[in-house]
């Protein structure tokens, strides 16, 4: 699949990598050329590098990985997006509390390129993580169902199980996560590991056991 990357920074050279190892073509958009060259080469496997248009209308499809700020100005930049699956990574959250910016990104982004078909995704893990080969987690994406799918192939080719959350309407619930997450990570020690907010699935479903005699919890 050919795949653009609008932006030069540490999603884009994150998943570009996966992706381009995976054997798919990667062009990389940005406003700075020498940066976009710089990532490419970083990346490897033939990426090439070009504008945030160039990169838009290389892609089928198109991972968005700027800061909230600058998303109205590259989605200017890029143009019409019809038919491309935008995958939608950003935060729209702020420091020091982790509060949302707006209620979704995604939702926005897909009011601004109507004819895009967004799917947000890989806004919950830092870019670190996505460098893992694979990266041990699971991926949620919100998104219409064929356009889903076709993220969903890029996941499972990461290394990763795709986790369907439903359509775009949810994505604010997951940029909700990851700002409520971010806020418990840089809360400091007091705060507590945010590791265990989500438990072993088995543990999930299960429960831990027959509850005690004379426990009062339901
Ligand atoms: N980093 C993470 O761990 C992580 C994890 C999950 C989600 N995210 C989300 O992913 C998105 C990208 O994060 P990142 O860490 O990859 O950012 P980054 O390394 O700072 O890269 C951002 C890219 O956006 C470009 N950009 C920013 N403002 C622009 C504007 N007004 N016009 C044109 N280009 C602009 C930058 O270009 P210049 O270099 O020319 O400024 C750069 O290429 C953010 O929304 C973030 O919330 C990040």
């Amino acid at each position: 699949m050919r795949i653009g990357l609008l932006g030069a920074g540490n999603m884009a050279g994150a998943l570009g990598e996966q992706w381009a190892r995976a054997g798919h073509e990667v062009l990389v958009g940005a406003r700075d050329p020498g940066k976009a060259a710089a990532l490419a080469e970083r990346i490897g496997y033939g990426a090439r590098s070009g504008t945030f248009r160039e990169a838009a209308e290389f892609g089928e499809a198109v991972l968005l990985a700027v800061w909230y700020e600058g998303v109205a100005d590259v989605l200017e930049a890029a143009g019409p997006l019809d038919g491309r699956v935008l995958i939608d990574c950003t935060n729209a959250t702020a420091p020091p509390d982790f509060t949302l910016r707006t209620p979704s990104v995604a939702g926005w982004i897909a009011e601004r390129v109507p004819g895009a078909r967004v799917v947000k995704a890989f806004n919950l893990c830092h870019e670190s993580v996505w460098r893992l080969a694979p990266p041990p987690v699971g991926v949620p994406l919100c998104g219409d169902a064929e356009a889903v799918a076709v993220v969903a192939g890029l996941v499972r080719e990461m290394g990763c199980a795709p986790l369907h959350g439903g359509g775009l309407e949810r994505a604010g619930l997951l940029e909700a996560t990851a700002a409520f997450a971010l806020g418990v990570y840089f809360g400091g020690p007091e705060v507590g590991d945010p590791r265990g907010m989500f438990p072993p699935i088995k543990i999930a479903a299960e429960g831990v056991g027959p509850i005690a005699a004379g426990s009062t919890s339901r």
